[in-house]
């Protein structure tokens, strides 16, 4: 049996069940209100979901995600590199359904983002967090959606603002291009691997 690890998975273990567990995905959460309006922006399996339905009671969670298998990203969990093929998609999509199925403020939007943010109304929501396509252009377009579709005030946020050395860091850099085009550095906290933008 292999033990290197042991202590640290104690130590994590004990910090879960005391409430103290400093991912930055958790800590992010605790500050966003409660009881709001809310979206996420790639699902996947619907476990972050869980977690922003189960830390901040939304009012209402709207889910988008094309659950499409994307042949044309080959290195992506949605593209081949988890998912082999729509079959795999369609059961991913599947599972979100019945885990989500009794929750009647949370809604299941079947579409990729650029198309179905556009379906609601402008300052539509108090905070959206992005974690779809980590493609630099897909990310610059889901911010500049979420700047409309999101209230003044409000809050677009995402993960893996450190992602991708190798690929020159499309997330942070669409981060960035997104609060210079917007006179937005000021409001803009890193928080560990997540963004924050306060609008
Ligand atoms: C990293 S996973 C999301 C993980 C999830 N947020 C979590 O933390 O549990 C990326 C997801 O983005 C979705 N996706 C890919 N292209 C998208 C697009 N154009 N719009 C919305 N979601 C997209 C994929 O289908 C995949 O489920």
């Amino acid at each position: 049996m292999n033990t290197d690890n042991l202590i640290p998975r104690a130590i994590n273990k004990i910090k879960r069940i005391l409430g103290l567990q400093t991912d930055s995905r958790t800590l992010f959460l605790k500050t966003m209100p409660h009881s709001s309006l809310c979206a996420e922006i790639g699902v996947w399996k619907g476990d972050f979901s869980t977690q922003i339905k189960t830390v901040t009671a939304p009012k209402k969670l709207h889910l988008i995600d094309p659950w499409e298998f994307q042949s044309e990203f080959p290195d992506r969990m949605y593209g081949g590199d988890v998912a082999k093929n729509q079959l795999d998609m369609d059961n991913i999509y599947e599972g979100v359904r019945k885990r989500f199925e009794n929750n009647p403020n949370i809604f299941i939007h079947r579409g990729k983002s650029e198309k179905v943010l556009q379906e609601f109304e402008d300052a539509y929501f108090d905070w959206v967090y992005i974690d779809g396509n980590h493609y630099y252009e897909y990310v610059l377009k889901d911010l500049r959606l979420c700047l409309s579709k999101v209230k003044p005030g409000g809050i677009i946020a995402g993960d893996d603002y450190k992602w991708g050395e190798k690929e020159g860091f499309p997330v942070k850099r669409a981060v960035q291009d997104f609060v210079k085009e917007n006179t937005l550095e000021e409001n803009l906290q890193i928080l560990g691997s997540q963004f924050i933008i306060q609008l």
